[in-house]
């Protein structure tokens, strides 16, 4: 039995989602394919790293297989045992890009074991089930939009969620001459794994010094009593906010002069108030700034590295890709990836 978990791109919205903000990602047409049999032992193989882990018992390796292994700890404790299971991966994700292969091979694991073993799950107890696996065995205290796109995700559609209710809207992605490419930097600084976690206590400090249980209740006047870096972090999802909602009225009108200005604005935000950018992923979106047919670009996921998301017209990023991997070359002497970037459903049978 097999099935497939796609990665998720997301087009606006960062760093909103654990914030009980918005988030705009859509489900892309790349995967995370898992197949499962039954076995004598537990035994995973990750056919794009050539790797063989046999698990004697549940145990965090700080590699791959703890984001399979996660997800049998997530459902054990819920009461549903499973028995030894070979499970294989392969992947058409390239990982650390910012498309959340790890999301996706939380999910596709979820999705497969339960498919296999007849637990009947209901979709959202399934998203819940994969972000605790990288929360609580990972160690990762992420939100939950990546694990929330790769199963719910719609092709021909983003998702507008509001991660305080969960409620959501598919906005159909009709990009009547403009599409969506991916720069993948490929550089990830190691940082990128303490900082996310600083974030998340900043903006906790920002509700105890505000008295507010969520960042819903927070306002653009409690600013004035917030400072410094406090002051900055809280700015930046007020405002992010703001332009998920603006972008999705941008989206459905098909305004996309209006939906690229707010990348680049969001950008800015994540590079100067929420300071989650970084040299490499600053350059990219600076070359493509004063670029004609480019309408918007910006980092996407957590930052210190990975991709960068691009707007433009159809077939104008085509023609700038070898220059700009060059202007890249000469300035880190590093290669960066493009990926071009469509919509996909989410977990679903092979
Ligand atoms: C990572 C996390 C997400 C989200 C983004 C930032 O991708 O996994 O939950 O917080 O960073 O928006």
């Amino acid at each position: 039995m097999k099935v497939k978990a796609p990665g998720r791109i997301n087009i606006i919205g960062e760093h909103t989602d654990y914030n009980d903000g918005y988030v705009l990602p859509f489900a892309v047409d790349k995967f995370v394919e898992v197949s499962i049999e039954r076995s004598k032992r537990y035994e995973f193989y990750s056919k794009t790293i050539g790797e063989v882990v046999v698990l004697e018992k549940f145990e965090r390796l700080g590699k791959w297989s703890d984001y399979v292994t996660g997800v049998l700890v997530a459902l054990e404790k819920r009461g549903y045992k499973t028995e030894p299971v070979r499970i294989e991966v392969d992947s058409s994700l390239p990982m650390g890009a910012g498309l959340s292969s790890s999301a996706a091979l939380e999910v596709a694991t979820a999705y497969a074991v339960c498919e296999f073993f007849g637990f009947e799950i209901p979709k959202l107890e399934l998203v819940k089930i994969a972000r605790e696996a990288e929360v609580e065995f990972v160690g990762v205290k992420c939100g939950i939009m990546d694990q929330f796109t790769a199963v719910f995700g719609k092709r021909g559609h983003a998702i507008f969620l509001d991660t305080m209710t969960l409620q959501y809207e598919y906005v159909p992605l009709e990009l009547s001459g403009c599409e969506f490419n991916l720069v993948d930097s490929n550089v990830k600084h190691e940082l990128s794994s303490s900082e996310y976690n600083k974030r998340r206590q900043e903006c906790e400090e920002v509700l105890k010094t505000l008295g507010k249980k969520s960042f819903r209740e927070v306002t653009f006047e409690d600013l004035k009593v917030l400072k410094g870096v406090l002051f900055k972090r809280a700015k930046h999802v007020l405002e992010e906010n703001e332009r998920v909602k603006k972008s999705v009225e941008a989206l459905k009108r098909g305004d996309f002069e209006e939906l690229g200005k707010l990348l680049f604005q969001s950008h800015e935000s994540l590079r100067d108030l929420y300071e989650v950018s970084c040299e490499e992923t600053d350059f990219i979106v600076d070359y493509l700034k004063g670029e004609e047919g480019i309408l918007g670009a910006r980092m996407v996921g957590g930052g210190f590295g990975g991709g960068v998301i691009v707007l433009s017209r159809l077939g104008t990023f085509e023609r700038l890709k070898d220059r700009l991997a060059e202007a890249y070359r000469e300035r880190f002497g590093l290669e960066p990836s493009f990926h071009s970037i469509g919509s996909a459903d989410g977990v679903h049978r092979v």
